[in-house]
């Protein structure tokens, strides 16, 4: 039987990712032909810059400037949208639909936002995008939910999905580093998003957090309905804070199913126990613990941004594309689909303000909490700095979002509170 002509491949950017697939799977193209039992060609890179000089030579008339030139070439079963942003991949991406061509996507930014329309689109047309390398990296998270544990209902998923932003918790809170100088580190060694404020605000993970969501809950997270705060606020007296009352902070993505119809999404940093594994995920490794009602607790680590560990799950997405051996659409199911409003999302909580060292003051944050019904659970004061007034630490009993952000307001009107207070929740992982 004659072997079947290569799978041919369009690759769209040429970045970080894009040189990564470029490269490993020049590398291990045979392994893949011998796995799959079909070869991949790249047949075209697409660059948006043809006169930019480059680390290796592309073979004559391979590179382009133009994205047409994918969408145009018949020959081209696959595109590989490593453009990122939203507008320009939302045209290309629905016009390779629209020719019946298969997608690859690292793309978490569109998807959480249009993927319902997209998936819906590839579904009409017949086609398939796969986007393994969209969520934690080079973890295979994707294929782990939807093939792996598809025999469970996902209870939770709680996850550390943002590289940049653990790497700068972890530099921060190991080596001492300021905020800045850990992102620049991030920056540099190619985790970070081009828009890195993406990275340290939550929204790159809240991007992932609603694929995951949608893919374990089976109808499309509107990505408005998810609470979303970043780390941008938090100094390292917090993590300094956090490890003396034996906690380690993270930004964490959290998926809960509550009460058997509604669904949580939110992400924020969140102290967990130090003890936790969770806590021991460092630097750019993201970790993510599911939790199936079939299977239990599973843990998924490995790095989730860079290179050749993103790069991995993107040529992962191809071989099934050659093989096509799974599907790896997003198959709508609709058994929930309520989205829990964040004002109702029980936790315990750290809050630190910073004070003025004067009588009176823990009796009016206290008085406010009491008021509100929100219970103390624990309380650390420092003594003042030159000017800034005392931080204090006042850690509180479960308590519903919107009571405790409510007090925590009033608290922050107080003419003895100097800056804005910062709240994180206290995590249960059980
Ligand atoms: N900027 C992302 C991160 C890259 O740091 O996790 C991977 O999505």
């Amino acid at each position: 039987m004659a072997e079947e002509r290569p799978l041919q491949i369009g690759l769209a950017g040429l970045g970080n990712v894009g040189l990564g697939v470029y490269r490993n799977l020049a590398r291990n193209r045979e392994l893949l032909r011998e796995r799959n039992g079909r070869d991949m060609e790249i047949r075209r890179v697409v660059v948006r810059d043809l006169a930019k000089p480059r680390e290796i030579t592309f073979p004559e008339g391979m590179l382009s400037g133009r994205l047409d030139d994918l969408i145009e070439d018949d020959e081209i079963d696959i595109v590989v949208e490593l453009i990122g942003g939203i507008d320009e991949a939302l045209d290309f991406v629905t016009r390779a639909i629209g020719k019946g061509k298969t997608v690859v996507t690292a793309n978490k930014a569109l998807l959480a936002l249009h993927g319902k329309d997209l998936f819906a689109l590839a579904e009409e047309r017949g086609t398939m995008i796969y986007f393994e390398a969209a969520v934690a990296g080079g973890i295979p998270i994707i294929k782990t939910v939807q093939e792996s544990l598809v025999g469970n209902n996902i209870q939770s998923i709680i996850g550390i999905i943002n590289g940049t932003s653990n790497y700068i918790l972890t530099r921060m809170a190991k080596e001492g580093l300021s905020y800045e100088e850990a992102l620049e580190e991030a920056r540099k060694l190619g985790y970070a998003e081009a828009d890195p404020s993406l990275d340290v605000n939550g929204g790159d993970a809240a991007h992932k957090a609603v694929i995951l969501a949608s893919l374990s809950y089976g109808s499309w997270v509107p990505f408005d309905q998810v609470h979303v705060e970043g780390i941008e606020r938090l100094g390292k007296v917090d993590l300094q804070f956090a490890r003396d009352l034996g906690y380690t902070v993270k930004l964490l993505a959290v998926i809960k199913l509550i009460d058997g119809d509604r669904i949580e999404v939110r992400v924020q940093p969140s102290l967990i126990p130090s003890t936790h594994i969770l806590a021991s995920v460092n630097g750019v490794f993201n970790a993510i613990l599911v939790r199936g009602d079939v299977v239990g607790e599973t843990l998924f680590y490995g790095r989730g941004a860079g290179q050749d560990p993103t790069s991995s799950s993107v040529i992962s997405d191809l071989a099934d594309a050659a093989t096509a051996s799974c599907r790896c659409g997003f198959v709508p199911h609709g058994l929930y689909g309520k989205p829990l409003p964040q004002e109702e999302s029980v936790s315990q909580y750290y809050l630190r303000l910073q004070v003025a060292d004067q009588p009176g003051v823990l009796a009016q944050v206290a008085g406010i909490l009491g008021r509100a019904g929100v219970g103390i659970l624990s309380m650390i004061q420092r003594e003042a700095g030159e000017g800034e007034g005392a931080p204090i630490v006042v850690m509180l009993h479960d308590a519903k979002y919107g009571v405790v952000r409510r007090a925590v307001a009033e608290i922050a009107e107080l003419p003895c509170v100097h800056h804005e207070p910062v709240l994180m929740r206290v995590e249960r992982l059980d």
